[in-house]
């Protein structure tokens, strides 16, 4: 019963100690192992107050817990093991309805939690972000209809011919506009899903860009083939994935190596989401890198470093991602400069 107790503690991201009656040790899981930076095997007995120089916090909250049997929540507690950094963490002990153990001890590292308010944060000014920017360009795909149609009579009216260069300004530019307001607009398609291999999304983009670049760019492949198929939607990942290897291509101008590397990682945390396995893909280049200024910022719409760009690509492209339940992140220095998508397996 313990044992399996035990076990199941073992599968979980987050750090989990229990004591018994008198405060020792009576398991740690690999969580709580990594982040204390110690072995069960040499702490396992020990009163938890001999693990920390501080725990005079933790140990009151259990003191308190036994004396009245229920739960405990500490809010920034300090912890620090002889000669390591401190650690700054919340955690809540719960009595445990086994007799292997009275108590279990939480441990959730602050920063962690900055960083899930701080991609929260970032995810609803995203979202607020595109709605403004739809809205806006319905807004505006209605009047420019009539703009042009509008230009294009007034051109059959006028007598003298010269004056053609003026409507032809509108009704390119007016042309150009719609363009711009259908990219913005298209994107929003639920994904249609069915099983695939990330590997066929991969060699597709492969061959495209190949095809848009023939000369100076390298695609040079790392690919774990035993990763299980992904249920995603076809196209959308291979615009996904081609957007930024476009704009890899581009920022090498013509001239330098870009890796597409694929891997399985367990245990991780997606949009809040915890997954046992999800897929881990990475495009590198050997580029300049992503201009500091725009570093923060080149997922959002109409952001762009490039001549002629529309800073759509990486826009559609996050998305696409995130219609997956998945996550992209960029990492950008001169001379090296990675995308990792996330996407769940299951
Ligand atoms: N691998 C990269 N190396 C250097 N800069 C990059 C890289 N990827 C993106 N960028 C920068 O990020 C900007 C935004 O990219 P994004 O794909 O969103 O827009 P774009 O390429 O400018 O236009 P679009 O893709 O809509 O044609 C780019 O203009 C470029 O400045
Ligand atoms: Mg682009």
């Amino acid at each position: 019963m313990s044992s399996s107790f035990f076990s199941g503690l073992d599968l979980l991201a987050t750090p989990v100690i229990l004591v018994d009656d008198e405060l020792r040790i009576a398991h740690a899981n690999p969580a709580a192992e990594d982040l204390f930076a110690f072995s069960l095997k040499n702490v396992l007995g020990q009163p938890l107050v001999q693990l920390f120089i501080d725990a005079g916090e933790v140990i009151a909250g259990l003191n308190d817990a036994l004396g009245h049997n229920w739960s405990y929540a500490g809010r920034e507690l300090t912890l620090t093991r002889p000669g390591q950094a401190s650690l700054h963490l919340n955690c809540l002990i719960t009595p445990t309805e086994t007799s292997a153990a009275r108590f279990l001890i939480e441990f959730r590292p602050m920063d962690q939690q900055l960083k899930l308010a701080r991609e929260q944060r970032q995810m609803d000014q995203q979202q607020a972000n595109r709605e403004l920017i739809r809205n806006l360009a319905h807004e505006i795909r209605n009047p420019l209809g009539g703009l042009r149609g509008s230009a294009q009579l007034l051109e059959r009216e006028l007598e003298r011919p010269e004056l053609r260069e003026y409507t032809q300004v509108i009704i390119k530019e007016a042309d150009r506009l719609q363009a711009l307001m259908d990219r913005l607009l298209t994107p929003h398609r639920p994904p249609q899903v069915a099983p695939l291999n990330i590997h066929e999304v991969l060699e597709r983009v492969r061959s495209l860009v190949l095809a848009e670049f023939p000369d100076g760019i390298r695609i040079e492949r790392d690919y774990d083939a035993s990763l299980p198929d992904l249920y995603g939607d076809k196209e959308q990942l291979i615009q996904a994935v081609l957007n930024i290897v476009r704009n890899a291509a581009q920022a090498l101008n013509g001239k330098g190596v870009i890796e597409f590397r694929t891997r399985a990682a367990r245990q991780v945390t997606l949009a809040k989401q915890r997954y046992k396995l999800a897929l881990e893909l990475q495009v590198v280049d050997n580029g300049p890198g992503i201009p500091e200024e725009l570093r923060e910022r080149i997922f959002y719409p109409l952001v762009s470093g490039r001549d002629g760009g529309s800073g759509l690509g990486l826009t559609l492209s996050q998305t696409f991602v995130q219609y997956h339940h998945g996550t992209i992140e960029c990492d950008s220095r001169p001379g090296r400069t990675c995308f990792t998508i996330m996407l769940p397996l299951e």
